[in-house]
């Protein structure tokens, strides 16, 4: 392990879980001595994420995630082990010990320095003679000095080799610019640059690091955009253009928008909140990075025919987080960009204070599918609108629209009423069904739920995991009983865990989740987790311990004895059809 365990233990000691998590979920009510809330690794409407104050661990029960403070780190944040470790140094305001990076967040570092530099170029070449056609361009879209001061926005110049030999003369080789997806090899010369002539955007994470670049071509033409490909450090279904400046807006909601250009605009006229997804629909880690930083989203997507049902998508994607949702209805103009040129901030902001909420929208949409004075098609769009309605969790809300769904119609209030409760209990009915049948599969009771972990030999797996909680929880049993081998386990992953877990008991070293963390995979972590959260007590820990070990063995035998016997039987059939 790069860093000593001290300062490993330190470090965990001073970064209590119940802080950490609170910076990224809404922790609430106690449960025991657990706190719940709504997971940041999965969507879900009803918690089922816990942290435990007492045994320093979260672990969600939907799926499966679960570590010490340092794997939270690494999962929310996306980040390697040592990266981590840095960043809640950080937080706790400790000191780095002496240590050797490991290789990869040293590419990622130099990488991220080669990024700012590049971006530092491209920035600097707006003022240069050749940046005089970007600057035509801006003043055409009407982009200032300030506002592209803010964004960082820079000039690709017309040239095969002006950034590659910019950043040559900084030090940084052909192969690390290509990496960084910022020159490419032509197939009979060198290195040339990836971005030429464009208007450059760089795409910059809520940290602060330039990740990736977005080049817009100046005027018409094809491709209209070049972004940077996935790289060690960019990955555009994660990131957010302009996040960096919105999560700092007071605005208390985050405008999604589609372009580029038009979140440069937004930010221009005052709109200080705007991001778009990196040419992307909205994907669910987007979202649910959006929802970290927020709690209302207001969809500003083009107004056409795709953009309709991108927020529509958005919309489904967004409502399943703890998220409002409004949609903007941008009449007469194509973007946000083209609505505020013609319209001017304020008509933006009278937008944003009509916006509709998404069951409003969505209301909308499906009355716009029917033509309401034709009796066949009234029938249609109540079955859909009522539908929408029973989704709604909460029944004054459901109350509201069903009234407005029978206004539409021309129908009676109470007859939509009774319909919407018909299909809500319907709804719930089959929820319960389903996870009735979850609940009473017999395997579902041991399985980690993991498809690369399944058990083979559920009852030995059990003692399996026993044995690894007893030894983990107290760790002074280890001396009541001899050992069995970690080849002993059925489970390889219990091995796996297990194998680590008695090598440090040999040679006195700690086995708290921390001081497992860096030997353990993430998979391997979280089942660690589960399997620690499950109940154990200790008063007679060497019994179970014993017991444990006892049924370990006993399985190991009874598997041997079925190899044996399917050994035998193959051998007899061998024999016959040699016969025959
Ligand atoms: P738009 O075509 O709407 O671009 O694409 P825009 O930024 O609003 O630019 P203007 O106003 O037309 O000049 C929306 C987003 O989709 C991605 C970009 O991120 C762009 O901002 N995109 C678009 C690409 O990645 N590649 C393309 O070729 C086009
Ligand atoms: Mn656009």
């Amino acid at each position: 392990m790069a860093f000593p365990e001290k300062f490993i233990t330190e470090l965990v000691e001073r970064s209590d879980i119940v802080d950490v998590v609170s910076g990224y979920v809404r922790l609430g009510k106690k449960s025991g001595s657990n706190m719940f809330g709504l997971c940041p690794f999965h969507s879900e409407k009803t918690p089922s994420f816990s942290v435990s104050p007492d045994k320093q661990i979260y672990h969600c029960f939907g799926c499966g995630k679960g570590g010490g403070v340092i794997n939270f780190i690494m999962e929310i944040e996306n980040l390697s082990f040592p990266e981590a470790v840095e960043f809640l140094a950080r937080r706790a305001g400790m000191p780095m010990p002496e240590q050797e990076n490991d290789a990869e967040s040293r590419k990622r570092a130099r990488m991220l320095a080669l990024n700012k530099d590049a971006a530092r170029f491209f920035y600097e070449q707006l003022s240069t003679p050749a940046g005089g056609a970007a600057r035509d361009y801006m003043a055409k879209r009407r982009i200032g000095v300030a506002t592209a001061k803010n964004f960082g926005i820079g000039f690709a110049p017309d040239s095969w080799d002006s950034l590659r030999s910019a950043m040559k003369a900084k030090g940084y080789n052909d192969f690390e610019m290509a990496d960084a997806g910022l020159v490419r090899r032509g197939k009979t010369s060198g290195f040339y640059d990836t971005f030429r002539n464009r208007l450059m955007f760089p795409v910059i994470d809520v940290r602060g690091n330039v990740i990736g670049f977005s080049g817009r071509i100046l005027g018409d033409g094809e491709p209209k955009y070049m972004n940077s490909p996935e790289t060690l450090v960019f990955n555009k279904s994660r990131n957010l253009f302009a996040l960096n400046l919105a999560k700092k807006s007071k605005s208390g909601y985050i405008i999604l928008s589609e372009g580029n250009i038009d979140v440069v605009s937004l930010h221009q006229a005052g709109f200080d909140s705007a991001v778009a997804s990196l040419g992307t629909s909205l994907t669910p880690e987007q979202a649910r990075l959006l929802s970290r930083y927020t709690n209302e989203v207001i969809i500003a997507y083009d107004n056409d025919g795709a953009g309709i049902k991108a927020a529509q998508r958005a919309i489904g994607i967004l409502e399943k987080l703890d998220v409002k949702v409004k949609v903007l209805r941008l009449s007469g103009a194509k973007d946000p960009d083209e609505f505020i040129k013609l319209k001017g901030p304020d008509a933006f902001r009278n937008l944003l204070s009509a916006s509709e909420n998404q069951v409003d929208y969505r209301l909308r949409r499906v009355t716009e599918q029917y033509d309401l004075t034709v009796d066949e098609q009234k029938v249609a769009f109540l079955k859909e609108a009522t539908d929408l309605v029973s989704e709604l969790p909460n029944s004054l809300e459901r109350q509201v629209y069903a009234i407005r769904v029978a206004n539409m119609a021309g129908v009676a209030q109470n007859a939509v009423i009774a319909e919407v409760d018909r299909r809500r209990k319907r709804r719930l009915r089959a929820a319960q069904r389903l996870v009735e049948r979850e609940q009473t599969r017999p395997e579902k009771l041991i399985q980690p739920g993991q498809r690369e972990l399944r058990y083979d030999d559920p009852a030995s797996a059990a003692a399996e995991e026993g044995l690894i909680r007893l030894l983990v929880m107290d760790p002074a049993l280890a001396k009541s009983a001899a050992l069995p081998p970690a080849e002993d386990f059925s489970a390889p992953a219990l091995g796996r865990i297990y194998r680590e877990v008695r090598t440090r008991l040999e040679r006195g070293d700690a086995v708290s989740i921390a001081a497992l963390g860096p030997a353990l995979s993430q998979e391997e972590m979280s089942l660690l987790v589960r399997i620690l959260d499950k109940p154990e007590i200790l008063s007679r820990g060497d019994l179970a311990l014993r017991d444990y070990i006892r049924k370990i063995q006993e399985r190991k035998d009874a598997r041997r004895q079925d190899t044996d016997l399917l050994a035998l039987q193959q051998k007899m059939k061998e024999t016959k059809g040699y016969r025959g």
